[in-house]
């Protein structure tokens, strides 16, 4: 899900999720997730409030989010397609897989087309390594992607 809200009502609707979350053991990522699931992203508005619940400066938190990838600071498109960048699908034919879906779409990973319609991340092993290389679009696996294969996801994907 993806919200567009003024900062006074991310402000407390963030406030809620830090405030049942913050007593937790390790409550940063659990916040972070928290957050990214009620915005479909984390507001950069939202790190010096988690900054300040959890004792942390603002860059603490902001490297942790970023070290992780499946965190975003801006809103998603309104699909989000993920390539698998791990081991199995790298020796797979993963790379190509890759030029080809960015050339495809005019974007790089962490960024979302023009249009807005698709978002592209990559994620590291889906699982389907038997089927490499594999992505995932909204949800749903997609394995064994050639150039073809490619080509008709990106079509799926700006739907
Ligand atoms: S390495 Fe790509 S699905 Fe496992």
């Amino acid at each position: 899900m993806s919200l567009h809200l003024g900062s006074d009502a991310i402000a407390v609707r963030a406030g809620v999720i830090i405030d049942t979350m913050k007593s937790m053991e390790g409550p940063l990522l659990p916040i972070l997730h928290g957050i990214q699931e009620e915005f479909g992203y984390v507001p950069q508005d939202t790190l010096p409030l988690i900054a300040k619940a959890l004792n942390l400066s603002r860059a603490e938190v902001h490297g942790v989010m970023t070290f992780y990838h499946d965190y975003r600071d801006h809103p998603a498109g309104r699909h989000v397609l993920k390539l698998c960048r791990a081991e199995a699908c790298q020796s797979m034919g993963g790379d190509q897989l890759a030029e080809r879906v960015k050339q495809l779409l005019g974007i790089d990973f962490h960024q979302t087309t023009l249009d807005g319609s698709v978002t592209l991340e990559p994620v590291y092993c889906l699982g389907l390594c038997a089927c490499a290389p594999a992505a995932m679009l909204d949800g749903e696996l997609h394995g064994r992607l050639d150039d073809e294969g490619a080509e008709e996801l990106v079509r799926e994907a700006r739907q």
